[in-house]
C-alpha cells in the first residue's frame, strides 16, 4: 500500500525522489518522505499528508545527495504523524518500508531489553533498529541484513541507505513488490533505481528486474548483486517495459477517474480486438492452454470491484458456457479450507496484480487445481508472474483509486472465458457464438454513447449528493452492478450505499425505505422487466426518491438500446458516472479518498 522509490545516481536526487513519489502517491498519501546521502551523512525530510507537504517543505530547504529514498505511506501501525512517516532512522540505518512486520512487537521488546528507545509506534523502525544494533555485532553489512531478513515475520519491501556507505542501497522483497531500474549511462556510470512498481520509475527508465519473494540486492552504481534467501547470488531477467503502461495524466480532465471513464471506449476496443475477430464473428484464441472442457467447475478470485466482476461474470459463464462457478472473496478464500477436486480452473482477477489477499489466494492453490488463470491489468505483477497463464485486460494505467476502466476491462475479458469456454466445452454453437460476437463488436460505440448522456448523470447526482443513505437495487446481473456502484458511491463520496438484490427487499432492506430516501434501480431486460416493476413500484409506494436506470420510457437515466451483455457495460458506465458526480458535487478528494490507497499490498 506505501510507495517506495530509490535511486543510486551520479547528480543530485532529490526532484528525481519526488517525481517518482508522485507517481506512486496513489499507494498511499498519508505521509511522504525522503532521505538523502550525501557523502557524509543522511539527512531525513518528512511531512504528514499528502506529497505536497513535503513539496512545499523542501522549496524552503532541500537536502543534496547523489543517494536516496523515498516513501509514501498508507498508514497501518501508528497514526499518519511525522514520528511515524518514513523514512526512518535508526544510528547509522535509514529506510522505507512497504508491507507488515508481523513479530514488531517481539522485536521491540528484545530492543527495549538492550536499551533501545524508539521514536515511532510503527513496525517499521523496529526493522531498522535491529538493524543497527546487528550491524555492531557482525563484520558485513551484507551479514547484517541477511539477518535482518531472516528474523522479519511478515511482507515487506524495503530500501535501506547507511552513513558511512554513500554510494550502496539494500532492498529486498516478501510478499510486497519492489523493482530495480536500470538507468542511462551517465559520465559512463549506469544510475540505478528502486520503486515499488514501473510506474515510478518510467521517468527514469524502462529497464525493470522484479525481484522475486526473499530476494535481496545490494545496489551500487553500475552493479547490483541479487541473492536469494538463502544468500546465494541469482539473477533475474531485465524486462524492458511497454511505454504505453507508463503513461500517467489527466489529460484535459479534472480528474483521473473521470479521465479513466472516458478512456473506456477505446480501452474496451483494445481489448475486444485481441479476444474477436471481427469480419469472421469469431473468437481468437483465449487462454489457448487451459483445457476448459476437462475442468469440473471454475472458481473466480478477487476483492473489491474486481470481485464484483467476478460476480457478474459468475451469471455469464455459467449461463454461456455450461459449468458451475463458485466466486469468493480472495481475503476469504485463503482461509478457507474448501475441498478441491483437482480438476478446477481458478481465474483469480486484479487491477494491480499486487493485491496481497489475492495473490495468497493463488499462491495457496499452486499444484492443487488443473490451472491458475490470471486476468490483470499489469502483466508483469506479482500475480501475472504467479499464474500459469494470464489474459491482459489492457486498460493502461489506472490511476483514479476508484476502479473504473479495469472494471469493464475485467468483465468484458471474462466473457472472453465465457466464451472459450463455452466453445471448447461445445455448450456454445457457432451461430450462437457469432451473435455474441456481434454484439460484443457495438461494445465501444454503446459505451461511447452512454458516456454522452453525462450531463443527464450529473443532474440526477446533484440530487443525490445531500443523501446520507442511498440504495442500490438490481436483479440478476444487475445486482453485481449494484454492489459495484454502492462500493463506488461508498469510496469516493463518503454516503453510505447499500446494494440488494431487489427481490430481496421484501425480506427486510424494505424497512429502511422511507419518504424521500434515495433509492437507484438498475432496470432488468426480458422476463425480469415485470418484477423489477413490482420492485420499483414497492419502493415508490414508500415515497421513496427513485432513480431508475434503464432503456424504457419510464426510466429518469436512460442507456442507449443495447443487447443483454452490452447493456451491463453501460449501467456499469452509468454507475461510474453517478458516484463520480456525486463526489464532485460534494467536493471530496475524488482520486485519492480518505483512508484508502490504490493497491492493497498488505492483509
Ligand atoms: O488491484 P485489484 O483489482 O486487485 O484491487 C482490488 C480492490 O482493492 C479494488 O478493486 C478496490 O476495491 C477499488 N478501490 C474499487 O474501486
Amino acid at each position: 500500500m506505501c510507495g517506495i522509490v530509490g535511486i543510486v545516481g551520479q547528480s543530485d536526487v532529490c526532484a528525481r525522489l519526488i517525481a517518482g513519489l508522485e507517481r506512486l502517491e496513489y499507494r498511499g498519501y498519508d505521509s511522504a518522505g525522503i532521505a538523502l546521502h550525501d557523502g557524509t551523512s543522511v539527512t531525513l525530510r518528512r511531512a504528514v499528508g499528502k506529497l505536497a507537504n513535503l513539496k512545499s517543505d523542501l522549496e524552503q530547504d532541500c537536502p543534496v545527495g547523489r543517494v536516496g529514498i523515498g516513501h509514501t505511506r498508507w498508514a497501518t501501525h501508528g497514526a499518519a504523524s511525522v514520528p511515524n512517516a518514513h523514512p526512518h532512522q535508526v544510528g547509522n540505518v535509514t529506510l522505507v518500508h512497504n508491507g507488515i512486520i508481523e513479530n514488531h512487537t517481539e522485536l521491540r521488546a528484545e530492543l527495549a531489553e538492550q536499551g533501545v528507545e524508539l521514536a515511532s509506534e510503527t513496525d517499521t523502525e523496529v526493522a531498522a533498529a535491529w538493524l543497527n544494533n546487528r550491524l555492531a555485532q557482525v563484520d558485513t553489512l551484507d551479514e547484517a541484513f541477511a539477518d535482518l531478513l531472516d528474523t522479519l515475520v511478515g511482507s515487506y519491501a524495503l530500501s535501506v541507505i547507511f552513513d558511512g556507505y554513500p554510494e550502496l542501497m539494500f532492498v529486498a522483497r516478501q510478499g510486497s513488490p519492489l523493482a530495480i531500474g536500470y538507468g542511462d549511462m551517465r559520465d559512463g556510470v549506469r544510475e540505478m533505481f528502486v520503486g515499488s512498481d514501473a510506474l515510478a520509475l518510467a521517468p527514469f527508465t524502462d529497464q525493470i528486474c522484479y525481484l522475486e519473494d526473499g530476494d535481496w540486492a545490494a545496489i551500487r552504481p553500475n552493479e547490483v548483486a541479487i541473492f536469494d534467501q538463502a544468500r546465494r547470488p541469482v539473477t533475474r531477467d531485465i524486462l524492458t517495459i511497454a511505454s504505453d503502461a507508463l503513461k500517467a495524466d489527466k489529460g484535459r480532465w479534472p480528474h483521473y477517474m473521470r479521465k479513466e471513464i472516458e478512456e473506456q471506449p477505446e480501452s474496451l476496443g483494445r481489448l475486444l480486438i485481441t479476444l474477436v475477430n471481427h469480419t469472421q464473428q469469431d473468437l481468437k484464441p483465449i487462454l489457448p492452454d487451459i483445457d476448459f472442457a476437462a475442468a469440473d467447475r471454475i472458481i473466480l478470485l478477487a476483492c473489491g470491484t474486481a470481485h464484483y466482476a467476478c460476480h457478474l461474470a459468475s451469471y455469464w459463464i455459467e449461463a454461456i458456457a455450461r459449468i458451475p462457478v463458485e466466486i469468493d472473496l480472495a481475503s476469504e478464500y485463503r482461509y478457507r479450507n474448501r475441498p478441491l477436486t483437482g480438476r478446477e480452473i481458478v481465474i483469480v482477477v486484479s487491477q494491480s496484480g499486487e493485491t496481497a489477499d489475492t495473490l495468497s489466494a493463488l499462491t495457496a492453490l499452486a499444484g492443487k487445481v488443473s490451472a491458475r488463470v490470471a486476468v490483470v491489468n499489469v502483466s508483469t505483477s506479482s500475480v501475472a508472474r504467479e499464474a500459469d497463464a494470464v489474459l491482459d485486460i489492457q486498460a493502461g494505467p489506472e490511476i483514479g483509486v476508484a476502479s473504473t476502466k479495469a472494471f469493464t476491462g475485467q468483465l468484458l475479458a471474462l466473457m472472453g472465458v465465457a466464451l472459450s469456454a463455452g466453445r471448447q466445452r461445445g455448450a456454445l454453437g457457432t451461430d450462437d457464438l457469432a451473435e455474441l460476437v456481434s454484439e460484443l463488436t457495438s461494445l465501444p460505440r454503446i459505451v461511447a454513447d452512454t458516456l454522452g448522456r453525462a450531463a443527464d448523470v450529473e443532474a440526477a447526482a446533484s440530487e443525490l449528493a445531500t443523501a446520507s443513505d442511498i440504495y442500490v437495487l438490481g436483479r440478476d446481473v444487475n445486482y453485481p452492478l449494484a454492489l459495484e456502484a454502492a462500493l463506488k458511491i461508498k469510496e469516493i463520496s463518503y454516503i453510505h450505499a447499500e446494494a440488494y438484490a431487489a427481490g430481496e427487499l421484501k425480506h427486510g432492506p424494505i424497512a429502511l425505505i422511507d419518504q424521500g430516501t434515495p433509492v437507484i434501480m438498475f432496470d432488468s431486460q426480458g422476463d425480469l422487466h415485470e418484477k423489477t416493476s413490482s420492485n420499483v413500484a414497492e419502493v415508490s409506494a414508500r415515497g421513496a426518491k427513485l432513480v431508475r436506470i434503464g432503456a424504457s420510457q419510464e426510466c429518469d437515466l436512460l442507456v442507449p438500446e443495447a443487447g443483454k451483455i452490452t447493456t451491463s457495460f453501460a449501467y456499469a458506465v452509468i454507475a461510474q458516472l453517478l458516484a463520480y458526480f456525486i463526489a464532485v458535487a460534494k467536493g471530496t478528494d475524488v482520486d485519492q479518498p480518505r483512508n484508502l490507497a490504490k493497491s492493497v499490498t498488505v492483509e
